[in-house]
């Protein structure tokens, strides 16, 4: 079933993907062209307007589900001249990416600092997991980006270990065979990766490619 937030929350009316639990196709919520890139969970959004800036060419699709920061950073998107080609609609992606069409259609997925949680009692939380690898492997193009990053080291290994499982993914970065990158690529950071940077925290980043289809991926 999908999520539909309490009619009295101040944010409902956040934009949504369409009622019900049916296929929506990426052209339908942002018609045009250029390919698409995913940010999953883009919180308070400078990632959507910096990538904007940096990949002129792309739509690009936010899925916040927090409905207060998805609504307003939809609504600065829009005041920036930006909706014909970035929207955040109010989703958790768990629930909305099994919906997404057509399969092998995005260009990158971004994951900005993904899950904060630490106790044990909020694992179920995690946005990262094998369900979500799974929909991520089916809606990357072939040699399109996984991009994760994190502040934290031990849930960069826990990623780590996670995409190594899965078949559909190949490690991109710096050195072969490994998916560490000192830089990010993508001329475009997040606000928690600003923040990082500007307090001297680490940051933690991983780079992989959508491997070759083979019969099981
Ligand atoms: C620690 S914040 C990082 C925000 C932003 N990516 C950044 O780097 O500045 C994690 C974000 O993921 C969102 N989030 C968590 N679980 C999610 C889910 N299942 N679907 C969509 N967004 C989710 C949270 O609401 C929050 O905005």
């Amino acid at each position: 079933m999908s999520f539909r937030p309490n009619p009295r929350h101040p944010y409902a009316h956040a934009a949504r993907l369409p009622e019900g639990d049916g296929p929506v196709s990426l052209d339908e919520v942002i018609p045009g062209a250029g390919p698409f890139e995913l940010e999953i969970g883009p919180g308070r959004g400078g990632f959507m307007f910096e990538r904007c800036a940096a990949a002129p060419d792309a739509r690009l699709l936010g899925l916040e589900i927090r409905l207060k920061w998805a609504h307003t950073v939809d609504e600065r998107l829009a005041k920036a001249g930006l909706r014909g080609r970035a929207r955040v609609l109010g989703e958790d992606a768990k629930r909305a990416l099994p919906r997404l069409t057509p399969d092998a259609s995005l260009r990158a997925v971004f994951l900005h600092f993904p899950d904060p949680w630490w106790k044990k009692r909020h694992e179920k939380r995690l946005v990262m997991g094998d369900v979500l690898l799974d929909q991520i492997a089916r809606l990357l193009a072939p040699e399109a980006a996984l991009y994760i990053q994190t502040d934290v080291e031990e849930r960069a290994e826990q990623y780590e270990a996670q995409v190594a499982t899965h078949s559909g993914f190949v490690p991109a970065g710096d050195a072969p065979g490994s998916p560490r990158m000192a830089e990010n690529p993508f001329g475009a950071r997040s606000p928690h990766e600003h923040r990082a940077i500007a307090d001297g925290l680490p940051v933690h980043r991983l780079l992989y490619r959508r491997a070759p289809r083979g019969d099981s991926v």
